[in-house]
């Protein structure tokens, strides 16, 4: 299914002077749902922090992902503007839902905590390597920056798994609800 619709976007991409160059609507929209994903990460992990304290032994292994998704945002910081971009008009919301995602998780102990960042690390993980194949040469550095990111996301992911996040109260139903949110939120901000 997600295979069938790769394809059918991908045929949207044209040649242009021997280069395959990305469907610009496609461009947009990865430009957009990246820049709104990584600022919605940016405040889970604070969300998270605020409730375990930045010293904390979890604490500082959250914050090391909060840099990183720091790093991500202020890339597509950069995009939004170099390749102009209209953000998403939801921004507002995707930070308080982050905050509240992070707190609220946080509230319920470390692995429901850890059990929040593997639901959300899958998604954009997947999403980033479906965004991997939809971009053409043309935008051969966007697509190493996105497969640089998708690695950190792997990484969160994985921090998460050793962190015991699978023995989380109610791991799955948590897990399931956390990313269909994400997958609306992605569905969303790439249109609006
Ligand atoms: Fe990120
Ligand atoms: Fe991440």
């Amino acid at each position: 299914m997600v295979q069938k619709k790769l394809i059918k976007k991908k045929k949207s991409n044209k040649i242009t002077s021997n280069v395959l160059k990305t469907d610009r609507q496609i461009l947009e929209e990865i430009i957009r749902v990246d820049h709104a994903g990584e600022l919605g990460a940016t405040k889970i992990y604070p969300g998270q922090i605020s409730v375990f304290g930045k010293n904390s032994e979890i604490g500082k292994t959250i914050q090391h992902m909060a840099d990183q998704e720091q790093e991500h945002i202020e890339k597509f910081e950069e995009l939004i503007i170099a390749e102009r971009v209209r953000p998403t008009a939801l921004l507002p919301l995707w930070n308080i839902a982050g905050y509240a995602l992070g707190a609220s998780t946080a509230l319920m102990g470390e692995k429901t905590a850890m059990a929040c960042t593997v639901a959300v690390e899958k998604v954009i993980g997947d999403h980033y390597q479906e965004q991997i194949q939809l971009l053409e040469l043309d935008q051969a550095k966007l697509k190493k920056t996105i497969k640089k990111f998708a690695d950190d996301e792997l990484e969160h992911h994985n921090i998460g798994i050793s962190h015991d996040a699978e023995n989380a109260p109610g791991y799955k139903f948590l897990t399931k609800i956390i990313e269909l949110g994400c997958k609306t939120a992605i569905a969303i901000s790439k249109k609006i």
